[in-house]
């Protein structure tokens, strides 16, 4: 990796401003529904803290539209983290201003301290200047273990840059290795697996993976239009109508660049779109016309498995069915088990596929699991993230 990270530079008593993502799910009573992305920064805020810096964390948290917001307080994850990491964390009202200024001063050397959402403020996401020139004055130097958030372009994760020293975190190092990795050399072959809704949300990444992979694999509910652009009756699938020439490109360019692309070949149909809807297994040029593909079949399962024996790098993001629904689960079920088997470099990402991995407890048999969701999603894409473009170079 061409980027500095924390290993660096001198950070021993330093005051260091962490930029993370501890935008985490939360259910209605304000409890933490999975606290994965606050547990990937303990590597960093443990390495800073054995070297007696003082941690001034920032992070945001929902979309409060630039106002405070009481739902969107960081404090119940200050709570949550200092439990994690096992000693107090110091909260501070306001992210910037003389409260903020005042408690960062008072830092010691292996304490840490929360910044109240970075979001209750505009100029946050306007990434005004001056508003990252406060944060900066905060500490010395500036850390980003935000991958989550490093495609935005914000005052904390790329406006802060132009005031201090900034550098990676080993969560952001980590992900620049896999999912940059993949995208920029990875080892080979190289398979692909893209899932979810709709073609519209995964067109960039498509695109950009067709010009790397030796196999592309395709499938949920965006494999009906390719499945459609194939000349195959969908039923009432969901087909996005105005995404049907461009499938029918990306088949051609599959075909040119003698990339091998997989669609399914056969699906679980349904008579609705409903948990406890009467289902059956057909051939794609069996779907009944009344009814809709909302998963893979056994033989699809069986011919992705197989595609991803001998794989050396396989990627892996989007469910291949309704996956929330028990009935069309399967696929995604044994796709995440093919991943975790397959003995290749796995990088997998999106929520729906993470689920699938810890349901079926195989979290741990793959290489990097993203913390990012667009973001992960914009890297595949082979786009610059701002957020890792404005961390410093290594000599
Ligand atoms: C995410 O959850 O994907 C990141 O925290 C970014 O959040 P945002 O889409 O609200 O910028």
């Amino acid at each position: 990796m061409n980027k500095k990270t924390i290993r660096d530079i001198k950070v021993a008593g330093k005051k260091v401003f962490v930029r993370v993502d501890y935008n985490v799910p939360m259910d209605k009573s304000g409890q933490i529904t999975d606290d994965t992305r606050i547990r990937a920064t303990l590597p960093t805020l443990k390495y800073l803290l054995e070297q007696e810096a003082a941690i001034i964390l920032a992070s945001h948290l929902g979309r409060p539209k630039g106002s405070p917001v009481a739902e969107f307080s960081l404090a119940p994850i200050g709570r949550k983290l200092a439990a994690l990491i096992g000693q107090d964390v110091v909260f501070a009202p306001e992210c910037v201003g003389p409260v903020a200024q005042s408690m960062a001063k008072a830092l010691q050397p292996g304490q840490i301290l929360l910044l109240e959402n970075l979001r209750f403020h505009k100029e946050e996401e306007k990434n005004d200047s001056a508003f990252a020139g406060e944060l900066a004055s905060l500490a010395d130097v500036a850390v980003n273990d935000a991958f989550g958030v490093s495609h935005r372009a914000h005052a904390s994760v790329e406006g802060i840059t132009r005031f201090v020293p900034a550098v990676a975190g080993f969560l952001m190092e980590k992900e620049i290795a896999f999912v940059g990795g993949a995208v920029a050399n990875a080892a080979r072959p190289f398979v692909a697996i893209i899932g979810g809704a709709k073609v519209t949300d995964k067109i960039g990444v498509i695109e950009n993976l067709l010009q790397k992979v030796d196999t592309l694999i395709i499938g949920g509910g965006m494999a009906n239009t390719f499945i459609a652009a194939s000349g195959y009756g969908t039923g009432k699938s969901l087909v996005e109508a105005d995404k049907l020439d461009l499938a029918r490109s990306l088949i051609g360019q599959a075909k040119e660049r003698g990339v091998n692309l997989l669609l399914p070949a056969d699906v679980v149909i349904a008579d609705r779109f409903a948990a406890d809807a009467a289902h059956k297994v057909v051939a794609i040029n069996a779907i009944s016309e009344d009814w809709m593909a909302l998963d893979i079949g056994p033989a699809s399962q069986q011919a992705f498995a197989q595609a991803l024996v001998g794989a050396k790098t396989v990627v892996w993001n989007g469910p291949m069915g309704v996956f929330e629904m028990d009935a069309f689960a399967k696929g995604t079920e044994a796709v995440a088990k093919a991943v975790a088997d397959s003995g290749a470099i796995s990088i997998v990402g999106g929520g729906d596929s993470i689920a699938a991995l810890e349901k079926t407890g195989l979290a741990s048999k793959i290489s990097h699991i993203s913390t990012g969701g667009g973001a992960s999603l914009e890297y595949l894409e082979g786009k610059v993230l701002p957020g890792i473009a404005a961390l410093a170079d290594k000599e």
